[in-house]
C-alpha cells in the first residue's frame, strides 16, 4: 500500500469540505509540528535532565512536571504564530491566551492539555497531548471574549490527540470519522495507519481508579460493579485496565472497546477531568467512531462549560457499555 502522509490526507479532505479552508489545514499542520517537537523531547527525557517536578503547583492544584512546562511552551510558541488562531486555552494556564496583535490572527480557538498523564513520564509510560478546535462565533471581531470560547463540545470542528507511546500516534477527527497516523521517525512524517477507526459496539475491558470507590455515590458504585458481574459480557466479568493517563486509557478503549470511567466523588463533586481540554475532544472522537460519552446523565458534547477549567464526570467508550451506565444513573435519578 502506498504511504499516505497526514498532509496528503488533510488535503484530500480539504477538497471535500467547505469548512476546511487553508487556514484550518495550516492550523493542523502546526499542531502536528508541535507534537513532533514534544515527541522528540519526550524520547530523550531521561537523557536531558527534564524528568521530575518543577516544585510548582498548577491552576488545577496539581504538581507541575518539567515536561508539562516544556510541552506547554512548545504548544504556545508554535500555535500563536500559526496564523489560524484568535485564542488558546491550556490546562496549564489559568487565563485565556489571546493571540495578537504581534502575530497574525485567524478564526479558530485551540484548547489543549499539553501533556496528559504527566505523572507517568518519570516511569516511561504513555503520555499524550489532547486538543480541541472551535471556531470563533461568526461576526465576532476585536478582542476574544471568554463567552466566545465557552462553547458546548458539539460545536468542535476538530479534535484529537498525539500519543507518545512505543510509537508516536496522531488520532484525529475533523467530523468525518476518526483516522490514526503513526509517526515514522526516519522520515519525520505521520503516515495513515488506522483509517476510519470504529469503537466496537460493546467491549470487554473497564477502566477506572477503583482505589477511590469509597468517595463514590451509590450510582457510581453500582455502575462500576456492573462490569464485575457476569451479566455484563458474554457471561464473563470484564477485564480491568488502568494506565492512569486518560489519553492512553482512551486509546485502548478506541481500539479494543469497553469503557473508561472517572465518576464524580464526594470530595470532587464535578469529577477530576477537564471538560474542555480532556472530555470534549475525546467525546468528539468517541462519537465519530460510533461510541458514546456521557457524565452519567448528560451527553458530554451537550454540556455548556461555565468556565475555562470546568470539570466533568466521564463515562466514555463502547455504545452499549456507556448506555449500561446511563441506565443505572437514570434509576437513581428517579428514586
Ligand atoms: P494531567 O496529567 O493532564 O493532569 O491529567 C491526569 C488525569 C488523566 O490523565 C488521568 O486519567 C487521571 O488524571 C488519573 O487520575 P487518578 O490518578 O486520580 O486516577
Ligand atoms: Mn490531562
Ligand atoms: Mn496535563
Amino acid at each position: 500500500m502506498a504511504d499516505i502522509t497526514v498532509t496528503e490526507h488533510l488535503l484530500l479532505h480539504q477538497k471535500r469540505t467547505p469548512q476546511a479552508t487553508g487556514q484550518f489545514t495550516g492550523l493542523l499542520y502546526d499542531l502536528i509540528l508541535s507534537g513532533k517537537s514534544i515527541a522528540r523531547r519526550i524520547n530523550k527525557a531521561g537523557l536531558l535532565d527534564i524528568l521530575g517536578g518543577t516544585g510548582e503547583v498548577n491552576v488545577q492544584g496539581e504538581d507541575v512536571q518539567k515536561m508539562d512546562t516544556i510541552a506547554n511552551r512548545i504548544m504556545i510558541y508554535r500555535m500563536e504564530r500559526c496564523g489560524a488562531l484568535c485564542a488558546m486555552s491550556s490546562e496549564e494556564e489559568a487565563d485565556l491566551i489571546r493571540v495578537g496583535p504581534e502575530f497574525p490572527r485567524g478564526d479558530y480557538i485551540l484548547i489543549f492539555d499539553p501533556l496528559d498523564g504527566s505523572s507517568n513520564i518519570d516511569i516511561n509510560v504513555d503520555v499524550g497531548t489532547i486538543f480541541s478546535i472551535l471556531r470563533r462565533p461568526a461576526g465576532e471581531k476585536g478582542e476574544v471574549r471568554i463567552e466566545d470560547v465557552l462553547q458546548p463540545g458539539y460545536q468542535q470542528v476538530g479534535a484529537g490527540y498525539i500519543l507518545y507511546g512505543p510509537s508516536t500516534m496522531l488520532v484525529l477527527s475533523t467530523g468525518q470519522g476518526v483516522h490514526g497516523f503513526t509517526l515514522d521517525p526516519g522520515v519525520g512524517e505521520f503516515l495513515l495507519s488506522h483509517p476510519d477507526m470504529k469503537i466496537p459496539e460493546q467491549g470487554y475491558i473497564f477502566s477506572v481508579n477503583e482505589g477511590y470507590s469509597r468517595y463514590w455515590d451509590d450510582a457510581a458504585k453500582e455502575a462500576v460493579n456492573w462490569f464485575h458481574t457476569t451479566e455484563s459480557f458474554d457471561g464473563k466479568p470484564y477485564s480491568a485496565r488502568y494506565v492512569g493517563a486518560l489519553v492512553a486509557d482512551f486509546h485502548r478503549t478506541l481500539l479494543r472497546g469497553g469503557i473508561y470511567m472517572y465518576p464524580a466523588e464526594k470530595r470532587k463533586p464535578e469529577g477530576k477531568l477537564r471538560l474542555m481540554c480532556e472530555a470534549n475532544p475525546l467525546a468528539f472522537l468517541a462519537e465519530q467512531a460510533g461510541g458514546k460519552a456521557s457524565d452519567g446523565k448528560t451527553r458530554i458534547l451537550d454540556k455548556l462549560p461555565n468556565k475555562l477549567h470546568a470539570r466533568t464526570p466521564l463515562f466514555i467508550g463502547s455504545k452499549k457499555d456507556v448506555e449500561a451506565v446511563e441506565r443505572i444513573y437514570a434509576k437513581y435519578e428517579k428514586a
